[in-house]
């Protein structure tokens, strides 16, 4: 078989990272893949499990569902999407004002990264697993995230920035979490994805004047690969009662509602040119993707967040607030510096707590899981 030339062609995630590999230097971009290295509360990381727990899941009480939806993502429909078009219009980087520019490029490495962590968690379960309705699984949604990020790349490239995808896969450092957790923060990082993705397209649809980068086109078909994806989390979960329904596990699920939603708002809180480019207010946005999230998570979550709660906006602004300020102590270094970190983290604590402990909304979940997008 011929390696396709372009990652949007690919069938699998190894021959799509092979063909983007392939497309430069390996030496090029070095400052991307290091800003794509980093490990903080905020960056995206990768991911590694328990492999042989996941392998021994059994979807038999969701057989009817989990066949149609990896029937549906077998046809494929988003083969080839991912490329450069007509509809890519030229990108004026040079015009492009430096703080706008940076916070961009920014935005895309960390995007590219986020989509890459998918890629190489998939990738490996589907490599170490045995069992077929999950090999098969992982085997796909490792080949989607693998043109998304190859896709995020051709747009760096062109900026003269790259992320080095088979280093990353390498030298990046791995963290640790039990199944469980993988299926709780994995599920809700894909609706979101999905909620912001489409948030954004919707948004650029009634304002195309404000589409200052031409990859914003492509969000709609994007999002529904994150939805598909979401969706076999959602059937994954539904497959085992206990992960929704005992008491210890819905206090894992409300914390990890309240750590993703609160750390999305303080890293797009962080990128105010960006969204001031597209026409979009930060704060709106926030909370429309989280309302959009909770809405889809009560396909598998018993409780939502309540995110009209006078305690929740103000504290994930101290949050935001409590962010700057390490960022600013770290970069002062020194005894202050350390202090005053020190002092920040103590804020971001408080303040989390206090959006953990507003009282959830508690839903009943439906029989069947299964959803189709439909913002
Ligand atoms: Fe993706
Ligand atoms: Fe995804």
């Amino acid at each position: 078989m011929n390696a396709p030339t372009h990652s949007a062609f690919a069938n699998t995630a190894e021959e799509a990272i092979a063909a983007q590999d392939a497309l430069d230097d390996p030496m090029t971009s070095e400052k991307a893949t290091e800003v794509a290295m980093q490990n903080t509360l905020l960056t995206p990381r990768f991911y590694t499990t328990d492999f042989a727990e996941m392998d021994a899941i059994d979807v038999t009480p969701v057989r009817e569902d989990w066949d149609r939806l990896i029937a549906q993502m077998k046809s494929d429909p988003n083969k080839g999407h991912f490329k450069k078009n007509e509809d890519w219009d030229n990108v004026d980087w040079e015009g492009m004002e430096p703080a706008l520019k940076a916070e961009f490029i920014d935005f895309l490495i960390s995007s590219c990264t986020a989509e890459f962590s998918g890629c190489v968690l998939y990738k490996e379960m589907k490599r170490r697993g045995s069992n077929e309705d999950i090999t098969t699984l992982f085997q796909l949604m490792a080949r989607d995230e693998a043109r998304h990020a190859g896709f995020i790349n051709d747009a760096l490239r062109e900026a003269g920035v790259r992320v080095n995808l088979g280093f990353l896969t390498q030298q990046k450092k791995y963290t640790y979490f039990r199944p469980k957790f993988i299926y709780y923060a994995t599920y809700l990082s894909e609706k979101i994805g999905y909620a912001r993705y489409i948030t954004i397209y919707r948004h650029l649809e009634e304002n195309p004047e404000l589409r200052f980068h031409p990859i914003f086109k492509w969000f709609r078909e994007w999002c529904n690969d994150e939805f598909s994806h979401g969706e076999a989390f959602a059937l994954l979960m539904k497959s085992d009662p206990k992960l929704t329904e005992s008491f210890g596990n819905k206090l894992w699920i409300k914390f990890f509602l309240t750590a993703v939603y609160s750390t999305m708002w303080v890293r797009d809180h962080q990128r105010p040119l960006f969204h001031e480019a597209l026409g979009v207010d930060v704060t709106w946005y926030g909370q429309e993707v989280f309302r959009k999230t909770s809405e889809i998570s009560k396909q598998i979550f018993p409780m939502t967040l309540d995110i009209d709660h006078p305690r929740w906006r103000k504290n994930l602004d101290r949050m935001e607030a409590a962010s700057r300020q390490i960022a600013a102590a770290k970069a002062r270094g020194g005894l202050g510096g350390m202090m005053s970190r020190l002092g920040g983290m103590a804020k971001a604590a408080t303040a989390f707590v206090l959006v953990f402990t507003i009282p959830a909304k508690a839903h009943s979940v439906p029989t069947s899981t299964r959803m189709e997008p439909t913002y």
